[in-house]
């Protein structure tokens, strides 16, 4: 099923108008990454498509099972091994006691940790911390899945890594995600299409589809990544000169 958004506006209590009457259509098994400067709106985003906030304006229709979310920052509880950080999400979303223990094992396996189960948190690396992460989330068992920025604090070349395996595991399970971040080239290497949001309001300003093709020709994502890193720029320095802090 898919995820629409149907002239969705968004004001907090107090503030300007944070997006503005947004539409579009998220197909199931899609890879979306949505990229905009700070503030634009991208968080705000995805809580509305996580049912955490309602929209001002405009309607939103997402699967009934709703979304699961991963952050940035991993936030495993540090007295929990990993198996047992996603073990109590199994748990949270009911699933059934018997079968925990098998299902543990294989989302660790999924994320490629199968070796690390017993860890607790600081025995892990940050891409370590952020693959637990990633299975728990799964571990929520739905179709969307919605993903802020969750690789930001890692160095690139972790960052590569878990690039080649967050698309491997979009091929194998066929979730639809969506993808928010900072980082062009991380939009271009994971997304199928890219949403460049504008900022004050929050606006799709641009849309690229993005083919298997296109990601393969460095040349091509090369001139690509620049064209949305001026786009960016652009936007960024707009609201600069008009005096609206970011
Ligand atoms: N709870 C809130 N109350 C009032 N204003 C808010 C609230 N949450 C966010 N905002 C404002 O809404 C705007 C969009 O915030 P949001 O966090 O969605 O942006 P973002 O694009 O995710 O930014 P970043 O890239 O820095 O994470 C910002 O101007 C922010 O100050
Ligand atoms: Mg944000």
């Amino acid at each position: 099923m898919s995820v629409e958004l149907h002239e969705v506006s968004l004001r907090y209590p107090g503030t300007d108008l944070v997006i503005d009457r947004l539409s579009t259509r998220i197909d199931q098994g899609e890879f979306i990454a949505v990229l905009g400067a700070s503030g634009c709106g991208k968080s705000s985003l995805l809580n509305m498509i996580a049912g955490l906030l309602q929209p001002s304006d405009g309607w939103l229709d997402v699967p009934a099972d709703g979304a699961a979310f991963m952050f940035q920052d991993a936030n495993l509880l540090p007295w929990l091994s990993a198996a047992q950080n996603i073990e109590l999400a199994l748990k949270l979303g009911g699933f059934p006691e018997a079968q925990r223990a098998a299902r543990v094992e294989q989302l660790l396996e999924l994320v490629q940790l199968g070796h690390a189960g017993h860890r607790k948190p600081h025995e892990l690396s940050g891409g370590m911390r952020q693959r637990v992460a990633l299975a728990r989330s799964l571990a929520q068992d739905r179709q969307v899945l919605l993903m802020d920025e969750p690789f930001a604090a890692l160095d690139a070349i972790t960052r590569d890594m878990l690039h080649e395996q967050l698309r491997q595991l979009w091929e194998s399970t066929g979730k639809t995600i969506v993808f928010v971040t900072h980082n062009v080239r991380e939009a271009i290497r994971l997304a199928g299409r890219i949403l460049v949001l504008s900022s004050h309001p929050g606006r799709i300003l641009e849309t690229r589809q993005i083919t298997d093709g296109l990601r393969r020709d460095p040349a091509r994502c090369a001139a690509l990544a620049d064209e949305l890193t001026t786009i960016l720029r652009k936007e960024q320095a707009k609201h600069e000169r008009s005096g609206i802090a970011t």
